[in-house]
């Protein structure tokens, strides 16, 4: 928001409150800055990236935790750039071998069946929903990714999520939910919930790759797509 748009906004619900009590109120002069800008250094959402290119570039070049050493390509995400079009961010774990030897999201077994899953909802990585991990290289033997690995990744995903805006996020998983949200809550009792990040709703659900292993866990994340494209649809459809 610029400067003087909140001006205007100030002065607007003064007006709105001085009509309500019936008096004009003395106030002290207020000032107004604009937002920074996407890119900007001081931009709390976005860091120093002004755009999501500039973030997978970022991403290529990063060595910041020890996953770097033993990546084959990195995986910073895919989708449409633009938040008009991608209104969805799906966050998962991290890369896995398919991924890791193609640089892309979600692209073995699992990614084939969140394609699926997308897809029952009306939701795809080439027109509406991008696509990316907690951490963007692969942990060995697609273990958990640590804490400082996932804390070493996340002004990736901040910045991700921030230059997106997106009307909503499916986060996949203990591991992406616990860390988008910040809490050490249970899957189980965190599907299925809505919660919050920075202001945008976070679904989150079970991972693809738990579906595979158990199949009764397959029906619970149906009701949580259905959900998900329920409140989608609510805030003006995809
Ligand atoms: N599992 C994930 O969490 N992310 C991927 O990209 C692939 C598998």
């Amino acid at each position: 928001m610029t400067g003087s748009d909140k001006q205007i906004l100030y002065a607007f619900l003064n007006a709105a409150e001085d009509s309500l009590d019936g008096h004009r109120k003395a106030r002290p002069a207020a000032e107004f800055r604009d937002d920074p800008a996407p890119g900007s250094p001081s931009c709390p959402e976005t860091g120093r990236f002004a755009s999501l290119g500039e973030v997978e570039r970022a991403v290529m070049g990063c060595s910041a935790c020890p996953l770097a050493a033993a990546r084959t390509l990195t995986v910073p995400g895919e989708g449409p750039q633009d938040s008009r079009n991608a209104r969805v961010l799906v966050v998962g774990e991290g890369p896995g071998a398919d991924e890791d030897a193609s640089g892309r999201p979600f692209v073995g077994k699992a990614g084939q069946l969140l394609d699926r899953m997308l897809g029952a909802i009306g939701l795809s990585r080439q027109e509406n929903c991008y696509i990316t991990n907690v951490v963007k290289c692969r942990p060995p033997d697609n273990r958990e990714p640590q804490p400082e690995e996932a804390s070493a990744c996340r002004p990736f995903l901040e910045a991700q999520i921030g230059l997106l805006r997106p009307t909503l996020i499916l986060a996949l998983g203990r591991t992406a939910s616990q860390s988008l949200l910040s809490t050490s809550e249970g899957i189980t009792s965190l599907r299925g919930t809505w919660r919050e990040y920075r202001g945008i709703p976070v679904l989150p659900t079970y991972h693809p790759s738990a579906l595979l292993r158990n199949e009764g866990l397959k029906r619970p994340a149906w009701e949580d797509l259905k959900e998900f494209r329920a409140r989608l649809d609510s805030l003006a459809g995809v």
